[in-house]
């Protein structure tokens, strides 16, 4: 899967399918970023994209652009697609990951186990949609 191949879903889901959005992230395409999606049929109905970006508490991993098709949220999708995630940059010794959270998603992350950071609320620079600093520890170090 190509990133290009999420830009569809970010533009409609994330930013109101403004054909002026820009939805291509600068580091998409470089090496250690980790793409995540899941399809039903031939459409892609959920994302999330993990980049290599330093975080609080010395995070090493930012999710960015986690977004279900409207017509299937609350099916677990989103859940299941961190889960993969989740597993996967755990796996390749990732050990916390983070993420500016939209205050209205924030019930969706503690339901998938994530934390909010005391203080960190804020608006967006780039969509002005209030936002929150949340982590996740994603389990032990390897022994
Ligand atoms: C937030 C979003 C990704 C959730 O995806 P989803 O596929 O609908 O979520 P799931 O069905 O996997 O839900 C998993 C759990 O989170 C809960 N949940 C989902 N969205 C929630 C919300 N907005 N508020 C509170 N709880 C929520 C579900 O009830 C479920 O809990 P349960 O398993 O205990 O019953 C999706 O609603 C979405 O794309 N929203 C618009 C874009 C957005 O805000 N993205 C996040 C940007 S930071």
């Amino acid at each position: 899967m190509a990133p290009r191949e999420l830009y569809e879903l970010r533009r409609r889901v994330l930013r109101a399918g403004r054909a002026d959005a820009v939805v291509a992230h600068p580091a998409d395409d470089a090496i250690g970023t980790l793409h995540f999606a899941g399809r039903l049929g031939a459409q892609i109905v959920v994302s999330a994209s993990f980049f290599v970006a330093p975080g609080p508490r010395e995070a090493t991993h930012q999710l960015r652009y986690m977004a279900t098709e409207p017509a299937v949220q609350g099916r677990g999708f989103g859940r299941r697609v961190l889960v993969v995630a989740e597993t996967t940059l755990a796996s390749v010794g990732v050990r916390r990951v983070w993420a500016n959270a939209r205050d209205s998603a924030l019930g969706f992350y503690r339901a998938c186990g994530w934390s909010v950071l005391e203080g960190s609320e804020h608006l967006s620079a780039e969509t002005q949609i209030p936002h929150t600093v949340i982590l996740k520890d994603l389990g032990p170090a390897p022994s």
